[in-house]
């Protein structure tokens, strides 16, 4: 479905960010990027989204989506693709929700800039997706200001908005860091059961290998652009092939013998 073949993202003239980055996922499942601050996990997924700011790019490399290559799209066709078969929901949903507008408005027109809809029509279809992510009185959210939200429910709505058209691939930059450990806890079950529900693929950012753990079937670890260890969950957790891996395994709590997530 998704296949990275031998990436060099580039700033300006710098040195890559990232380099030789190879990456094959199957449908329905879920990839975990790990690695410290500054390793090009964002990097990498803001290409596959066709978002790279504007002084990066491809310098090599090519990023097939279900065949077809990303890299080549021209504006009007990304615009099509991200939101309908890609989508993004980042550490608090900022870039996706207006932070001085209520939360209606730009929902009912986040989806009509994708269908042909009336905005009753679109109306619905957020109050529908609120309630699939629990979240109660969907009116009332779409009456509030994000800032009326508590963080937890604001990352619900973003995940809510990145799921409106069951996109085929989900791609999520550090959407729980911001939040407190239980709500943590609650927005990797929801992210799990969108899974279940739409067969969707994930592609989770983090720095947190026990949410990754929690999580993913293949973790990928990156450290300053590479990718220096990769594997099955049960691979990387039992037998990671870097030093840098395990010092990162060494720094996950554990509660009776299981890794948990925090
Ligand atoms: N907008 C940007 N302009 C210039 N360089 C950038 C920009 N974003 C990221 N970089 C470079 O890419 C490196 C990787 O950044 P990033 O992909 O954000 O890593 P991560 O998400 O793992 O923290 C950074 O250390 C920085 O050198
Ligand atoms: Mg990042």
């Amino acid at each position: 479905m998704l296949e990275i073949k031998d990436l060099t993202i580039q700033y300006g003239s710098a040195a890559p960010a990232v380099a030789h980055f190879n990456l094959s996922m199957q449908p329905g499942e879920i990839l975990a990027i790990v690695g410290e601050s500054g390793s090009g996990k964002t990097s990498v997924i803001r290409a596959v989204m066709g978002l790279l700011p504007h002084s990066g790019f491809a310098a090599r490399g090519d990023i097939l989506f279900e065949g077809r290559s990303i890299l080549s799209l021209n504006e009007e066709e990304l615009r099509i693709l991200c939101g309908t078969q890609i989508s993004m929901i980042f550490q608090d949903s900022g870039m996706m929700i207006n932070p001085i507008r209520r939360i209606g408005p730009q929902y009912v027109e986040y989806i009509r800039m994708h269908e042909a809809s009336t905005k009753k029509q679109a109306y619905g279809k957020a109050v529908h997706m609120l309630g699939q992510m629990r979240l109660p009185d969907s009116d009332n959210i779409m009456e509030s200001y994000p800032f009326q939200l508590s963080g937890g429910m604001r990352q619900r709505v973003g995940i809510a908005m990145a799921m409106t058209f069951q996109p085929k691939l989900l791609l999520a930059d550090e959407p729980t860091s911001a939040l407190d450990v239980t709500t943590q806890a609650q927005i990797v079950r929801q992210m799990m059961e969108l899974r279940q529900r739409y067969h969707t693929s994930i592609i989770l950012v983090t720095h947190n290998l026990g949410v990754a753990a929690y999580m993913a079937d293949r973790i990928l670890v990156m450290k300053n652009g590479l990718i220096v260890d990769e594997g099955t969950r049960e691979q990387i957790l039992r037998r990671p092939q870097d030093e840098y891996t395990k010092g990162l395994l060494a720094a996950v709590p554990v509660l009776e013998g299981e890794m948990y997530v925090s």
